[in-house]
């Protein structure tokens, strides 16, 4: 290693420079700021800080190395889909019709607890992941962080009002994510509906349907009146069958926070899609910048699960502190390793922010000069 500044030193830390000169004096030398000193002095002051420097770092980062599975393990998975559109064109709707198409939930009946993702069994066994509540702000927020949670983008238009802001903003965010569009043309039950218009004014837009020789999906339904709910269902399966989604089951889970909260009673919640591996109770992980250990696993119905494989939804209970949407969720050997984990990246978050602040101090500093 190299020799490193006082200041950068105190800096990497996040302690106060004048601490570590007054404990270099403790230790009987005399430096400045500026001064440079050599790494073995500085892991000498570090570890009385209760840092052991550099070779923790590495430790860390090799308990976060990640191999991608072989083809060997890879196994097909379930689509995961967000339905996304302009505002009070019918997504919650459709969203309510689709689960109403679970087999499962048509046997459970009764109260249907919110969970921010589920999983949708159709007739013929098959399965489709949907996320309900990402907004474009949990959607773009995730993008933002590299997370690629979902396969497909279901946009919903509504058969009467066409194409709106917040439908080119959701298309403008499936294409940069990369993900493809089946269109969902809503509220055709509407005397006013005009869904040839729809399809024009996205055509326009680069969705050309395939009956139109592009190679756009499109379903015209009635999310309220659950006309053309199964076509789409279709359409998406079908979508999905183009991708060759396929997963790893057969090791430690990784997946993705979609939504967190605090609750009153069983503290910090999250749901977690898994994309990879398979969670069980009682597993070690870190999420983000926290930690924790699987205490319990839900279901959205609030059944409890034992373990969970890819493309599965799973509200969470065992994390140290709330993550956020768009963490990543990384299941380690221990929790003592977790624990590291969770701290290093904590500190490294806080030594990039301290370091954007002193930017900026600077910056102000030669603005006023
Ligand atoms: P936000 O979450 O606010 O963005 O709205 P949303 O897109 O989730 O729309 P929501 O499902 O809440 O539906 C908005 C309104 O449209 C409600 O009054 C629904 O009953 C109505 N609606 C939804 N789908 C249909 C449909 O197929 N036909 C008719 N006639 N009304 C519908
Ligand atoms: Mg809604």
């Amino acid at each position: 290693y190299e020799s490193i500044q006082v200041g950068e030193l105190a800096k990497a830390m996040g302690v106060k420079a004048s601490d570590i000169i007054k404990k270099f004096m403790e230790l009987g030398t005399m430096v400045t700021i500026n001064q440079s000193i050599d790494p073995e002095t500085a892991a000498i002051v570090a570890a009385e800080f209760g840092y052991e420097v550099e070779q923790a770092a590495i430790e860390e980062e090799q308990l976060l190395e990640y191999t991608p599975p072989s083809p060997e393990e890879l196994k097909p998975r379930p689509p995961v889909v967000t339905v996304m559109g302009h505002v009070d064109h019918g997504k919650t709707t459709l969203l309510d019709a689709i689960r109403e198409t679970d087999v499962v939930s048509k046997e459970a009946g009764g109260i249907t607890q919110h969970i921010g993702a589920y999983k949708v069994k159709l007739k013929d066994g098959q399965e489709i992941t949907f996320i309900d509540t990402p907004g474009h702000e949990a959607f773009t927020h995730m993008r933002a962080r590299g997370a690629q949670v979902t396969d497909i983008v279901v946009l919903v238009v509504a058969a009467d009002d066409g194409v709106m802001d917040q439908t080119k903003e959701a298309i403008d965010h499936a294409r940069a994510a990369g993900v493809p569009i089946v269109v969902a043309i809503n509220k055709i039950d509407k005397p006013e509906a005009n869904p040839e218009r729809v399809k024009s004014e996205l055509a326009e837009l680069g969705l050309v349907p395939e009956d139109w020789g592009g190679d756009t999906l499109y379903a015209e339904i009635s999310a309220k009146k659950k006309i053309g709910i199964d076509d789409l269902l279709e359409l998406i399966l079908l979508q999905a069958e183009m991708l060759e989604l396929k997963a790893a089951p057969d090791r430690p889970a990784r997946g993705r926070i979609v939504e967190s909260r605090l609750d009153k009673g069983r503290g910090p919640v999250a749901t977690v899609i898994i994309q990879e591996g398979t969670l069980k109770e009682g597993d070690p992980f870190v999420a983000g910048i926290t930690y924790g250990r699987v205490r319990a696993m839900l279901d959205e119905r609030g059944r409890r699960l034992k373990k969970a494989g890819p493309a599965t939804p799973v509200e969470i209970l065992g994390f140290h502190e709330v993550p956020q949407a768009g963490d990543d969720f990384i299941v380690m050997p221990d929790e003592q390793k977790a624990r590291k984990v969770a701290e290093y990246r904590a500190r490294k978050q806080r030594e990039a922010e301290a370091a954007k602040e002193t930017k900026i101090s600077l910056d102000k500093l030669f603005e006023k000069l």
